[in-house]
Protein backbone atom coordinates (compact mmCIF):
# COMPACT_ATOMS: atom_id res chain seq x y z
CA UNK A 1 0.00 0.00 0.00
CA UNK A 2 2.59 2.25 0.96
CA UNK A 3 5.06 1.28 -2.03
CA UNK A 4 1.79 2.13 -4.47
CA UNK A 5 1.17 5.79 -3.01
CA UNK A 6 4.71 6.64 -3.21
CA UNK A 7 5.32 5.35 -6.82
CA UNK A 8 2.38 7.50 -7.64
CA UNK A 9 3.64 10.65 -6.07
CA UNK A 10 7.21 10.34 -8.25
CA UNK A 11 4.91 10.31 -11.72
CA UNK A 12 2.86 12.97 -10.37
CA UNK A 13 6.31 14.54 -9.80
CA UNK A 14 7.25 13.82 -13.03
CA UNK A 15 4.20 14.77 -15.07
CA UNK A 16 3.89 18.23 -13.41
CA UNK A 17 8.05 18.37 -13.92
CA UNK A 18 7.72 18.10 -17.66
CA UNK A 19 5.34 19.85 -19.31
CA UNK A 20 5.26 19.09 -23.32
CA UNK A 21 5.33 22.14 -24.73
CA UNK A 22 7.66 24.22 -22.42
CA UNK A 23 10.13 24.64 -25.32
CA UNK A 24 11.58 27.80 -26.17
CA UNK A 25 11.62 28.19 -30.30
CA UNK A 26 14.10 30.49 -30.75
CA UNK A 27 16.30 28.37 -28.96
CA UNK A 28 15.57 25.86 -30.65
CA UNK A 29 16.00 27.46 -34.04
CA UNK A 30 19.83 28.50 -32.91
CA UNK A 31 20.31 24.64 -32.22
CA UNK A 32 18.75 22.85 -35.21
CA UNK A 33 20.66 25.53 -37.30
CA UNK A 34 23.69 24.31 -35.51
CA UNK A 35 23.01 20.97 -34.89
CA UNK A 36 20.65 19.78 -37.55
CA UNK A 37 20.86 20.88 -41.32
CA UNK A 38 23.88 18.98 -42.27
CA UNK A 39 21.98 15.24 -43.53
CA UNK A 40 18.32 16.71 -44.61
CA UNK A 41 16.90 19.90 -44.97
CA UNK A 42 13.45 21.09 -43.59
CA UNK A 43 12.08 19.44 -46.72
CA UNK A 44 11.46 16.59 -44.73
CA UNK A 45 9.49 18.14 -42.06
CA UNK A 46 6.57 19.34 -44.43
CA UNK A 47 6.75 16.61 -47.66
CA UNK A 48 3.31 14.87 -48.06
CA UNK A 49 4.88 11.56 -46.46
CA UNK A 50 6.55 12.53 -43.21
CA UNK A 51 6.49 10.43 -40.31
CA UNK A 52 5.51 12.97 -37.45
CA UNK A 53 2.04 13.97 -37.21
CA UNK A 54 1.91 14.93 -32.94
CA UNK A 55 3.80 17.08 -30.77
CA UNK A 56 4.31 13.98 -29.12
CA UNK A 57 6.02 12.24 -31.90
CA UNK A 58 7.97 15.22 -32.87
CA UNK A 59 9.39 15.60 -29.27
CA UNK A 60 10.05 11.86 -29.94
CA UNK A 61 11.58 12.19 -33.03
CA UNK A 62 13.82 15.21 -31.83
CA UNK A 63 15.20 12.81 -29.62
CA UNK A 64 16.01 10.28 -31.53
CA UNK A 65 18.25 12.28 -33.77
CA UNK A 66 19.58 14.11 -30.70
CA UNK A 67 20.77 9.86 -29.31
CA UNK A 68 21.98 9.31 -32.87
CA UNK A 69 24.00 12.09 -33.25
CA UNK A 70 25.48 12.36 -29.60
CA UNK A 71 24.29 15.87 -29.70
CA UNK A 72 23.26 15.29 -25.35
CA UNK A 73 20.79 17.90 -25.26
CA UNK A 74 18.39 17.66 -22.38
CA UNK A 75 14.82 18.11 -22.45
CA UNK A 76 14.39 21.15 -22.57
CA UNK A 77 16.76 21.54 -25.30
CA UNK A 78 15.00 19.25 -27.28
CA UNK A 79 11.48 20.51 -26.38
CA UNK A 80 12.79 23.41 -27.69
CA UNK A 81 14.18 22.51 -30.78
CA UNK A 82 10.58 20.60 -31.56
CA UNK A 83 8.68 23.77 -30.52
CA UNK A 84 10.70 25.31 -33.34
CA UNK A 85 9.73 22.63 -36.10
CA UNK A 86 6.11 22.31 -35.01
CA UNK A 87 5.74 26.64 -34.98
CA UNK A 88 7.72 27.11 -38.48
CA UNK A 89 7.26 23.44 -40.76
CA UNK A 90 4.37 21.38 -38.61
CA UNK A 91 1.57 23.36 -37.45
CA UNK A 92 0.01 21.20 -35.08
C1 LIG B 1 23.06 11.83 -39.49
C2 LIG B 1 22.04 12.40 -40.35
C3 LIG B 1 20.93 13.20 -39.67
C4 LIG B 1 21.08 14.32 -38.90
C5 LIG B 1 22.36 15.11 -38.62
C6 LIG B 1 19.76 14.67 -38.44
N1 LIG B 1 18.82 13.82 -38.92
FE1 LIG B 1 16.81 13.98 -38.70
N2 LIG B 1 16.52 12.42 -39.95
C7 LIG B 1 17.54 11.66 -40.52
C8 LIG B 1 16.96 10.62 -41.32
C9 LIG B 1 17.74 9.57 -42.12
C10 LIG B 1 15.55 10.78 -41.21
C11 LIG B 1 14.47 9.94 -41.87
C12 LIG B 1 14.21 10.55 -43.19
C13 LIG B 1 13.33 9.70 -44.01
O1 LIG B 1 12.59 8.87 -43.48
O2 LIG B 1 13.33 9.94 -45.24
C14 LIG B 1 15.32 11.93 -40.36
C15 LIG B 1 14.07 12.42 -40.05
C16 LIG B 1 13.82 13.45 -39.17
C17 LIG B 1 12.51 13.93 -38.75
C18 LIG B 1 11.17 13.38 -39.21
C19 LIG B 1 10.70 14.05 -40.50
C20 LIG B 1 9.29 13.60 -40.83
O3 LIG B 1 9.14 12.75 -41.70
O4 LIG B 1 8.31 14.12 -40.21
C21 LIG B 1 12.71 14.92 -37.87
C22 LIG B 1 11.65 15.73 -37.13
C23 LIG B 1 14.12 15.08 -37.73
N3 LIG B 1 14.78 14.19 -38.53
C24 LIG B 1 14.72 15.98 -36.88
C25 LIG B 1 16.09 16.16 -36.77
C26 LIG B 1 16.68 17.04 -35.81
C27 LIG B 1 15.94 17.90 -34.80
C28 LIG B 1 18.03 16.97 -35.98
C29 LIG B 1 19.11 17.67 -35.17
C30 LIG B 1 19.25 17.11 -33.83
C31 LIG B 1 18.27 16.03 -37.07
N4 LIG B 1 17.07 15.55 -37.50
C32 LIG B 1 19.51 15.72 -37.58
C33 LIG B 1 18.90 11.87 -40.38
C34 LIG B 1 19.50 12.90 -39.69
Amino acid sequence: MRHGLTAFGILLFVGLGSPAHAGDPALGEELHQENCVSCHGTEVYTRDDRMVESMSSLITQVNRCNVNLGTGWFDDEVEAVAAYLGENYYNF
